[in-house]
């Protein structure tokens, strides 16, 4: 199965297979297709894909400026979740804020969102604060971040 996932760049023909992820995933704060299609040109976007098919995403945010790249959202279509997808995306997203010489990268994750949690602390990431009621449900976001 790993052998198989490729990631690439995210284009305008991936959309569609995105927002039924989308769906899929999330219960609130989903991204439309027109903020898709603004983060197609403002961040780096890229899909996994197995035998080219569309199965997950992952998107990462940088200004010049900044330190850190922001992992701004990853998503697995839950009939591949557990197959080690998610961990491809971070392994990219990891080297490519290594390659812009970032020192490393920075995330927010619903407090209760234990998978996502699992895979951020398996990879290195810890928490540093909260952001209260940073979700449309009043959720609060965990704040972690990973240091190369
Ligand atoms: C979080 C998510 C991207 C993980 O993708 P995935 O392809 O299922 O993850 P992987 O198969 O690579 O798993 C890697 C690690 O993640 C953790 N993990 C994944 N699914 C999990 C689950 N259902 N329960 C607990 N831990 C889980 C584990 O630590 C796992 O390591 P292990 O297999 O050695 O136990 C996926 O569950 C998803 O799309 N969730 C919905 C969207 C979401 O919550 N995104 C995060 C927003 S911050």
């Amino acid at each position: 199965m790993n052998t198989q996932v490729n990631i690439r760049k995210a284009e305008k023909t991936d959309i569609d297979d995105i927002l039924l992820i989308e769906t899929l995933c999330f219960e609130t704060d989903r991204f439309n297709r027109r903020q898709f299609m603004y983060l197609l040109l403002k961040s780096y976007f890229f899909v996994a894909e197995i035998k080219g098919k569309t199965i997950g995403y992952i998107i990462l945010l940088h200004t010049k400026r900044s330190k850190n790249l922001r992992l701004y959202s990853i998503a697995v279509h839950p009939e591949a979740q557990g197959k080690q997808i998610g961990q491809h995306l971070i392994d990219y997203a990891i080297q490519l804020a290594k390659s812009l010489n970032k020192q490393g990268i920075n995330l927010e994750v619903r407090e209760t969102n234990q998978a996502a949690i699992n895979l951020y602390k398996r990879n290195g990431f810890s928490f540093f604060g909260i952001k209260p009621a940073y979700y449309a449900d009043g959720a609060h976001a965990s704040l972690m971040k990973y240091s190369f």
